[in-house]
């Protein structure tokens, strides 16, 4: 079945971007001049999907303003030198629809994906943490993960390796490399942020998923894990024991702009790429 559908949780509170991310949303904090969740729009684009659904929270609003028109603004600069500068959103919003939905408490990114669910039914779909910015020319990670799914049609978790002392941030797996690839393995594991000494391997997920939609049922079994959050991780896992988990080492950078070093080192390599 094909993709079609690509959802971006976005209710995080961001507090490690505090005072800056008290009234803006951290996704719509700006790598250059476009903000983080433009970029993740763009690799769903590229990847071929049209349709964007946004699990946002209190004091978002931003993001759905973003992705309209802005009648004022436009027909101030029409004609002029400025207008250009609106090329990339307008052509998202003209190809794209979007739509949004709430989540009222912030239980985790587990229970974030599952408020998502009435926005995306009964189908496999993309997952983008657009606090995650990751750059690789036109070969964007989503695209490259399409490529994956549609070879084994089950859910897809990008990796990456991080050094050991890093595994308290992220989820890890453990997998066995399949089909004489060396960036596909089938997850057999899978521990939310572990201690160095607890991690099965330094193989890091990262914010980019594709899920078969039985993911639904099993999150609304899912306990709280790790922080007390409903983790994406653990309903993972339940996939993953039926072998049902693929994890690929994709190609490119990635840079973790929900970190403040991670987004002063994104400015950095956007900025020199641009000039
Ligand atoms: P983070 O772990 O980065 O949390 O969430 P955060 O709240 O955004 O940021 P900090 O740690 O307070 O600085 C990872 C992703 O999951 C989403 C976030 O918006 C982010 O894209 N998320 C997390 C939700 O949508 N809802 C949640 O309840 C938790």
């Amino acid at each position: 079945m094909k993709i079609n559908k690509c959802l971006f949780p976005a209710a995080g509170y961001g507090t490690r971007f505090l005072p800056a991310t008290k009234a803006t949303p951290k996704e719509m904090l700006p790598i250059l001049t476009k903000p983080l969740i433009q970029y993740g729009v763009e690799e769903a684009v590229e990847a071929g999907i049209r349709t964007m659904a946004i699990v946002t929270g209190r004091g978002k609003r931003a993001i759905e303003d973003h992705f309209d028109i802005s009648y004022e603004l436009e027909h101030q600069i029409k004609g002029g030198s400025k207008e250009a500068l609106l090329s990339e959103i307008r052509s998202l919003i003209g190809q794209c629809t979007f739509s949004y939905t709430r989540q009222i408490e912030m239980r985790g990114l587990g229970h974030a994906i599952l408020t998502g669910e009435t926005l995306i039914g009964d189908e496999p779909f993309a997952v983008v943490l657009a606090d995650d910015l990751c750059s690789n020319g036109d070969d964007g990670v989503l695209k490259q993960m399409m490529e994956v799914y549609d070879r084994y049609q089950c859910s897809i978790v990008a990796i990456e390796e991080i050094p050991l002392d890093q595994t308290h941030k992220y989820g890890v797996i453990a997998g066995d490399l399949v089909d004489n690839t060396n960036d596909t393995y089938r997850v057999t594991d899978m521990v939310e942020k572990p201690e160095p000494k607890d991690a099965p391997t330094n193989m890091a997920i990262i914010g980019r998923y594709i899920l078969t939609p039985d993911i639904f049922n099993i999150l609304r079994d899912t306990k709280p894990g790790k922080g007390g959050e409903i983790q994406i991780t653990d309903a993972l896992l339940e996939q993953a024991k039926q072998g049902r988990v693929i994890a690929y080492k994709f190609k490119g950078r990635r840079f973790d702009c929900g970190s403040i070093d991670g987004f002063v080192e994104a400015t950095n390599y956007f900025y020199k790429g641009s000039y």
